[in-house]
Protein backbone atom coordinates (compact mmCIF):
# COMPACT_ATOMS: atom_id res chain seq x y z
CA UNK A 1 0.00 0.00 0.00
CA UNK A 2 3.13 2.56 0.79
CA UNK A 3 3.65 2.69 -2.98
CA UNK A 4 0.24 3.25 -3.75
CA UNK A 5 -0.41 5.86 -1.46
CA UNK A 6 3.01 7.99 -2.13
CA UNK A 7 1.79 7.99 -5.61
CA UNK A 8 -1.82 9.30 -5.04
CA UNK A 9 -0.09 11.72 -2.69
CA UNK A 10 2.42 12.54 -5.31
CA UNK A 11 -0.97 13.12 -7.94
CA UNK A 12 -2.57 15.20 -5.63
CA UNK A 13 0.61 17.80 -5.38
CA UNK A 14 1.62 17.83 -8.82
CA UNK A 15 -1.25 16.07 -11.09
CA UNK A 16 -1.50 13.37 -12.95
CA UNK A 17 1.18 11.26 -13.92
CA UNK A 18 2.73 10.10 -17.63
CA UNK A 19 2.58 6.44 -17.65
CA UNK A 20 6.55 6.03 -17.67
CA UNK A 21 6.72 8.21 -14.83
CA UNK A 22 4.41 5.95 -13.21
CA UNK A 23 5.95 2.31 -13.71
CA UNK A 24 9.17 3.79 -13.23
CA UNK A 25 7.96 4.62 -9.32
CA UNK A 26 5.86 1.09 -9.48
CA UNK A 27 8.91 -0.67 -10.15
CA UNK A 28 12.06 1.05 -9.31
CA UNK A 29 10.87 3.79 -7.17
CA UNK A 30 10.73 3.42 -3.12
CA UNK A 31 9.05 0.20 -2.00
CA UNK A 32 8.17 -0.69 -5.92
CA UNK A 33 8.81 -4.38 -6.96
CA UNK A 34 12.14 -4.35 -7.87
CA UNK A 35 13.11 -2.42 -5.06
CA UNK A 36 11.78 -4.07 -1.88
CA UNK A 37 13.36 -7.14 -0.52
CA UNK A 38 12.10 -9.78 -2.42
CA UNK A 39 14.14 -11.51 -5.16
CA UNK A 40 11.35 -11.58 -8.12
CA UNK A 41 13.28 -13.51 -10.93
CA UNK A 42 13.74 -16.90 -8.65
CA UNK A 43 11.51 -19.89 -8.76
CA UNK A 44 9.65 -19.01 -5.88
CA UNK A 45 9.62 -15.51 -7.44
CA UNK A 46 7.12 -13.78 -9.80
CA UNK A 47 8.00 -14.96 -13.12
CA UNK A 48 10.22 -17.79 -14.60
CA UNK A 49 12.91 -16.54 -16.94
CA UNK A 50 15.19 -18.92 -19.44
CA UNK A 51 18.20 -19.12 -17.07
CA UNK A 52 15.89 -20.08 -14.30
CA UNK A 53 14.10 -22.65 -16.41
CA UNK A 54 17.51 -24.64 -17.72
CA UNK A 55 21.28 -23.64 -16.99
CA UNK A 56 21.73 -25.02 -21.11
CA UNK A 57 20.31 -21.47 -22.07
CA UNK A 58 23.52 -19.97 -20.57
CA UNK A 59 25.88 -22.48 -21.36
CA UNK A 60 24.38 -22.09 -24.91
CA UNK A 61 25.03 -17.98 -24.82
CA UNK A 62 28.52 -18.85 -24.23
CA UNK A 63 29.14 -19.92 -27.55
CA UNK A 64 27.87 -16.84 -28.44
CA UNK A 65 30.48 -14.89 -26.52
CA UNK A 66 32.86 -16.88 -27.57
CA UNK A 67 32.51 -16.54 -31.29
CA UNK A 68 31.98 -13.02 -30.29
CA UNK A 69 35.32 -12.81 -28.75
CA UNK A 70 37.36 -15.03 -31.52
CA UNK A 71 36.04 -11.83 -33.97
CA UNK A 72 37.16 -9.33 -32.01
CA UNK A 73 39.57 -10.38 -29.64
CA UNK A 74 40.91 -8.89 -26.29
CA UNK A 75 40.28 -6.22 -24.61
CA UNK A 76 36.78 -8.30 -23.87
CA UNK A 77 34.60 -7.95 -21.19
CA UNK A 78 31.39 -9.53 -20.72
CA UNK A 79 28.58 -7.74 -19.45
CA UNK A 80 24.89 -8.54 -18.43
CA UNK A 81 22.18 -6.06 -17.80
CA UNK A 82 19.51 -6.68 -15.60
CA UNK A 83 21.12 -9.97 -14.08
CA UNK A 84 18.84 -11.03 -11.93
CA UNK A 85 19.36 -13.49 -9.34
CA UNK A 86 22.63 -14.65 -11.57
CA UNK A 87 21.39 -17.99 -12.76
CA UNK A 88 22.82 -16.89 -16.72
CA UNK A 89 26.49 -15.80 -15.11
CA UNK A 90 26.61 -18.81 -13.38
CA UNK A 91 25.98 -21.30 -16.08
CA UNK A 92 27.34 -19.30 -18.62
CA UNK A 93 30.76 -19.40 -16.72
CA UNK A 94 30.60 -22.54 -15.99
CA UNK A 95 31.54 -23.42 -19.68
CA UNK A 96 34.12 -20.23 -20.64
CA UNK A 97 36.30 -18.05 -18.43
CA UNK A 98 35.80 -14.29 -19.43
CA UNK A 99 36.17 -10.96 -17.37
CA UNK A 100 32.43 -10.62 -16.70
CA UNK A 101 30.11 -8.05 -15.15
CA UNK A 102 26.48 -7.69 -14.36
CA UNK A 103 24.18 -4.44 -13.83
CA UNK A 104 21.37 -4.44 -11.75
CA UNK A 105 19.04 -1.40 -10.19
CA UNK A 106 17.56 -4.04 -7.51
CA UNK A 107 19.08 -4.26 -4.51
CA UNK A 108 17.99 -7.78 -3.53
CA UNK A 109 19.53 -8.80 -7.11
CA UNK A 110 22.68 -7.45 -6.39
CA UNK A 111 23.23 -9.11 -3.14
CA UNK A 112 21.96 -12.23 -4.60
CA UNK A 113 24.48 -11.92 -7.64
CA UNK A 114 27.42 -11.17 -4.85
CA UNK A 115 26.42 -14.90 -3.36
CA UNK A 116 25.44 -16.62 -6.86
CA UNK A 117 28.72 -15.52 -8.86
CA UNK A 118 31.42 -13.96 -6.57
CA UNK A 119 34.00 -13.53 -9.38
CA UNK A 120 31.17 -11.00 -11.22
CA UNK A 121 31.83 -7.38 -10.26
CA UNK A 122 28.13 -6.22 -9.85
CA UNK A 123 27.39 -2.52 -10.54
CA UNK A 124 24.04 -0.37 -10.70
CA UNK A 125 24.19 1.28 -13.87
CA UNK A 126 25.51 0.27 -17.49
CA UNK A 127 27.68 3.18 -17.41
CA UNK A 128 30.06 2.00 -14.68
CA UNK A 129 30.41 -1.84 -16.63
CA UNK A 130 29.89 -1.60 -19.86
CA UNK A 131 33.02 -1.89 -22.32
CA UNK A 132 34.23 -3.62 -25.52
CA UNK A 133 33.14 -7.12 -25.76
CA UNK A 134 29.36 -8.44 -25.35
CA UNK A 135 26.44 -7.07 -23.39
CA UNK A 136 23.67 -9.28 -22.89
CA UNK A 137 20.33 -8.38 -22.11
CA UNK A 138 17.72 -11.52 -21.38
CA UNK A 139 13.60 -9.81 -20.34
CA UNK A 140 15.15 -6.66 -19.48
CA UNK A 141 13.93 -3.79 -22.09
CA UNK A 142 10.57 -5.27 -21.11
CA UNK A 143 10.25 -3.67 -17.69
CA UNK A 144 12.05 -0.78 -18.63
CA UNK A 145 9.25 2.49 -18.46
CA UNK A 146 7.30 2.86 -21.74
CA UNK A 147 4.20 5.56 -21.95
CA UNK A 148 1.03 4.28 -23.60
CA UNK A 149 -0.14 5.95 -27.00
CA UNK A 150 -3.66 5.83 -28.19
CA UNK A 151 -4.47 6.42 -31.48
CA UNK A 152 -7.31 9.04 -31.84
CA UNK A 153 -9.21 10.08 -35.21
CA UNK A 154 -7.13 13.99 -34.18
CA UNK A 155 -3.50 12.36 -34.00
CA UNK A 156 -2.08 10.60 -30.60
CA UNK A 157 -3.25 10.99 -27.44
CA UNK A 158 -1.40 9.25 -24.24
CA UNK A 159 -2.70 7.79 -20.96
CA UNK A 160 -1.76 9.74 -17.67
CA UNK A 161 -2.79 8.21 -14.17
CA UNK A 162 -4.99 10.20 -12.13
CA UNK A 163 -7.19 10.13 -9.19
CA UNK A 164 -10.95 9.09 -10.10
CA UNK A 165 -13.33 8.48 -7.79
CA UNK A 166 -12.40 4.25 -7.06
CA UNK A 167 -8.55 4.99 -6.93
CA UNK A 168 -6.45 5.08 -9.73
CA UNK A 169 -7.64 5.88 -13.00
CA UNK A 170 -6.51 6.50 -16.30
CA UNK A 171 -7.29 9.77 -18.37
CA UNK A 172 -6.26 11.04 -21.76
CA UNK A 173 -4.54 14.11 -22.88
CA UNK A 174 -3.07 14.98 -26.00
CA UNK A 175 0.58 12.84 -26.52
CA UNK A 176 4.21 15.10 -25.80
CA UNK A 177 5.69 15.03 -29.30
CA UNK A 178 8.35 12.57 -28.31
CA UNK A 179 5.76 10.09 -27.94
CA UNK A 180 3.79 10.62 -31.06
CA UNK A 181 7.13 11.23 -33.06
CA UNK A 182 7.97 7.56 -31.90
CA UNK A 183 4.47 5.68 -32.21
CA UNK A 184 4.46 7.41 -35.90
CA UNK A 185 7.48 5.90 -36.61
CA UNK A 186 7.14 2.59 -35.22
CA UNK A 187 3.90 1.37 -34.16
CA UNK A 188 3.18 0.62 -38.14
CA UNK A 189 -0.71 0.52 -38.77
CA UNK A 190 -2.98 1.21 -36.06
CA UNK A 191 -6.38 1.30 -35.95
CA UNK A 192 -8.75 3.99 -33.95
CA UNK A 193 -9.10 3.58 -30.31
CA UNK A 194 -6.27 1.14 -30.49
CA UNK A 195 -3.24 1.19 -27.59
CA UNK A 196 0.38 1.67 -28.74
CA UNK A 197 3.77 0.86 -25.58
CA UNK A 198 5.97 4.03 -26.73
CA UNK A 199 9.52 2.67 -25.52
CA UNK A 200 11.25 5.10 -25.53
CA UNK A 201 13.37 4.62 -22.40
CA UNK A 202 13.88 0.75 -24.53
CA UNK A 203 15.11 3.06 -27.76
CA UNK A 204 17.29 5.30 -25.55
CA UNK A 205 19.26 2.10 -23.46
CA UNK A 206 20.18 0.30 -26.68
CA UNK A 207 21.71 3.79 -28.18
CA UNK A 208 23.57 4.33 -24.62
CA UNK A 209 24.97 0.65 -24.26
CA UNK A 210 26.20 0.66 -28.27
CA UNK A 211 28.24 3.62 -27.78
CA UNK A 212 29.67 1.93 -24.84
CA UNK A 213 30.48 -1.37 -26.03
CA UNK A 214 32.11 0.65 -29.03
CA UNK A 215 33.61 -2.76 -30.82
CA UNK A 216 31.64 -5.90 -29.99
CA UNK A 217 27.89 -7.02 -29.65
CA UNK A 218 24.69 -6.53 -27.80
CA UNK A 219 22.30 -9.65 -27.53
CA UNK A 220 18.73 -8.49 -26.52
CA UNK A 221 16.40 -11.30 -25.93
CA UNK A 222 12.64 -10.85 -24.98
CA UNK A 223 9.15 -11.62 -25.73
CA UNK A 224 7.39 -9.14 -28.31
CA UNK A 225 7.87 -8.85 -32.11
CA UNK A 226 8.44 -6.61 -35.23
CA UNK A 227 5.87 -3.94 -35.05
CA UNK A 228 4.23 -5.32 -38.61
CA UNK A 229 3.37 -8.61 -36.08
CA UNK A 230 2.20 -6.36 -32.85
CA UNK A 231 -0.37 -5.69 -35.27
CA UNK A 232 -3.26 -7.76 -34.04
CA UNK A 233 -2.26 -7.19 -30.35
CA UNK A 234 -2.99 -3.62 -30.83
CA UNK A 235 -6.59 -3.48 -29.97
CA UNK A 236 -6.27 -3.91 -26.45
CA UNK A 237 -2.69 -3.30 -26.12
CA UNK A 238 0.15 -5.88 -24.61
CA UNK A 239 0.48 -4.27 -21.18
CA UNK A 240 0.27 -6.58 -18.48
CA UNK A 241 1.38 -7.36 -14.69
CA UNK A 242 2.51 -10.77 -13.46
CA UNK A 243 2.33 -11.76 -9.68
CA UNK A 244 3.77 -15.33 -8.06
CA UNK A 245 3.80 -16.69 -11.99
CA UNK A 246 0.61 -15.68 -12.65
CA UNK A 247 -0.79 -12.83 -14.84
CA UNK A 248 -1.67 -10.30 -12.50
CA UNK A 249 -4.70 -7.73 -11.57
CA UNK A 250 -4.48 -4.09 -13.59
CA UNK A 251 -1.53 -2.30 -13.22
CA UNK A 252 -3.46 0.46 -11.17
CA UNK A 253 -4.47 -1.32 -8.51
CA UNK A 254 -1.24 -2.97 -6.74
CA UNK A 255 1.49 -0.81 -7.91
CA UNK A 256 4.79 -2.33 -5.82
CA UNK A 257 3.41 -5.47 -5.70
CA UNK A 258 3.24 -6.52 -9.35
CA UNK A 259 5.73 -6.89 -12.64
CA UNK A 260 4.69 -4.42 -14.86
CA UNK A 261 5.81 -5.61 -18.95
CA UNK A 262 4.78 -5.30 -22.23
CA UNK A 263 5.72 -6.87 -25.32
CA UNK A 264 9.03 -5.61 -26.89
CA UNK A 265 9.07 -3.24 -30.27
CA UNK A 266 11.68 -5.08 -31.82
CA UNK A 267 11.07 -2.69 -35.03
CA UNK A 268 12.30 0.31 -32.90
CA UNK A 269 15.48 -1.75 -31.69
CA UNK A 270 17.14 -2.37 -34.75
CA UNK A 271 16.12 0.76 -36.14
CA UNK A 272 18.17 2.53 -33.50
CA UNK A 273 20.74 -0.17 -33.55
CA UNK A 274 21.38 0.54 -37.24
CA UNK A 275 21.09 4.17 -36.47
CA UNK A 276 24.36 3.62 -34.20
CA UNK A 277 26.03 1.93 -36.91
CA UNK A 278 25.64 -1.81 -35.87
CA UNK A 279 24.69 -4.89 -37.93
CA UNK A 280 21.48 -6.27 -36.98
CA UNK A 281 19.84 -9.73 -37.13
CA UNK A 282 16.73 -10.56 -35.45
CA UNK A 283 15.96 -14.35 -34.96
CA UNK A 284 13.77 -16.14 -32.83
CA UNK A 285 15.21 -17.57 -29.56
CA UNK A 286 14.61 -21.16 -30.95
CA UNK A 287 16.42 -20.42 -34.03
CA UNK A 288 19.33 -18.48 -31.81
CA UNK A 289 19.96 -21.61 -29.81
CA UNK A 290 19.50 -23.80 -32.56
CA UNK A 291 22.04 -21.90 -34.37
CA UNK A 292 24.58 -22.14 -31.54
CA UNK A 293 24.05 -25.82 -31.19
CA UNK A 294 21.24 -26.44 -28.27
CA UNK A 295 19.79 -29.40 -30.52
CA UNK A 296 23.34 -31.31 -30.41
CA UNK A 297 23.29 -30.89 -26.85
CA UNK A 298 19.85 -31.89 -26.45
CA UNK A 299 20.53 -34.90 -28.17
CA UNK A 300 23.45 -35.72 -26.57
CA UNK A 301 21.45 -35.59 -23.63
CA UNK A 302 19.35 -38.32 -24.89
CA UNK A 303 21.66 -40.45 -25.56
CA UNK A 304 23.00 -40.16 -21.85
CA UNK A 305 19.45 -41.04 -20.74
CA UNK A 306 19.49 -44.19 -22.55
CA UNK A 307 22.99 -45.04 -21.64
CA UNK A 308 21.89 -44.31 -18.09
CA UNK A 309 18.11 -46.81 -18.48
CA UNK A 310 20.91 -49.12 -19.74
CA UNK A 311 22.55 -49.13 -16.72
CA UNK A 312 20.00 -49.48 -14.39
CA UNK A 313 20.81 -46.37 -12.74
CA UNK A 314 17.38 -44.48 -12.12
CA UNK A 315 17.90 -41.84 -10.26
CA UNK A 316 20.60 -40.44 -12.65
CA UNK A 317 17.92 -41.60 -15.80
CA UNK A 318 15.53 -39.05 -13.98
CA UNK A 319 18.10 -36.26 -13.46
CA UNK A 320 19.16 -36.39 -16.83
CA UNK A 321 15.30 -36.56 -18.25
CA UNK A 322 14.60 -33.35 -16.20
CA UNK A 323 18.05 -31.70 -17.46
CA UNK A 324 16.25 -32.91 -20.83
CA UNK A 325 12.91 -31.65 -20.39
CA UNK A 326 14.05 -28.11 -19.31
CA UNK A 327 16.25 -27.74 -21.88
CA UNK A 328 13.19 -28.26 -24.47
CA UNK A 329 11.08 -26.12 -22.41
CA UNK A 330 13.73 -23.34 -24.40
CA UNK A 331 12.70 -24.24 -27.94
CA UNK A 332 8.95 -24.29 -27.74
CA UNK A 333 7.76 -22.27 -30.23
CA UNK A 334 4.92 -21.56 -28.29
CA UNK A 335 6.59 -20.45 -25.39
CA UNK A 336 10.37 -19.64 -24.75
CA UNK A 337 11.03 -20.73 -28.47
CA UNK A 338 9.06 -17.68 -29.64
CA UNK A 339 10.75 -14.92 -28.05
CA UNK A 340 12.83 -12.60 -30.38
CA UNK A 341 16.70 -12.46 -29.65
CA UNK A 342 18.14 -8.83 -31.56
CA UNK A 343 21.92 -9.31 -32.44
CA UNK A 344 23.28 -5.69 -32.97
CA UNK A 345 27.16 -6.15 -33.76
CA UNK A 346 29.59 -3.01 -34.45
C1 LIG B 1 12.55 -9.71 -15.63
S1 LIG B 1 13.98 -9.53 -14.68
C2 LIG B 1 15.11 -10.54 -15.61
C3 LIG B 1 16.27 -11.04 -14.83
C4 LIG B 1 17.26 -11.92 -15.58
N1 LIG B 1 17.79 -11.25 -16.73
C5 LIG B 1 16.63 -13.22 -15.99
O1 LIG B 1 16.49 -13.45 -17.20
O2 LIG B 1 16.28 -14.03 -15.11
C6 LIG B 1 14.50 -7.87 -15.09
C7 LIG B 1 15.64 -7.40 -14.24
O3 LIG B 1 16.14 -6.18 -14.79
C8 LIG B 1 16.50 -5.32 -13.72
N2 LIG B 1 16.56 -3.95 -14.27
C9 LIG B 1 15.54 -3.16 -14.63
N3 LIG B 1 15.98 -1.99 -15.14
C10 LIG B 1 17.32 -2.04 -15.09
C11 LIG B 1 18.35 -1.16 -15.53
N4 LIG B 1 18.07 0.02 -16.08
N5 LIG B 1 19.64 -1.56 -15.35
C12 LIG B 1 19.92 -2.75 -14.79
N6 LIG B 1 18.99 -3.64 -14.38
C13 LIG B 1 17.71 -3.30 -14.54
C14 LIG B 1 15.44 -5.58 -12.68
O4 LIG B 1 15.86 -5.19 -11.40
C15 LIG B 1 15.26 -7.10 -12.81
O5 LIG B 1 16.10 -7.80 -11.94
Amino acid sequence: MAVLDSLKHRIMDSGPLYFDEFMNEALYGPGGFFAGDVLRSVKGGDFLTSPEVSPLFGATLARFVEQERARIGEPFRLVEVGAGSGSLLASLLAEIEVDAWAVEVSPPARLALEAIVPAVRVADKAETAVGRGVVLANELLDNLPMSLAVRRAEGWAEQVVAIGPDGLTLEEVPARPEVGAWADRFSGPVAEGSLVEVQLQAAEWVRTVLNLIGEGALLVIDYGATAEELEPRRVTGTLRTYRSHHLGPDPLHAPGQTDITADVNFTALMAVAEEEGAAVELLRQDDLLTDLGLREELSRLRREELELARSGDEMARLQMRSCHTEAQALLNPRGLGDFRALVARK
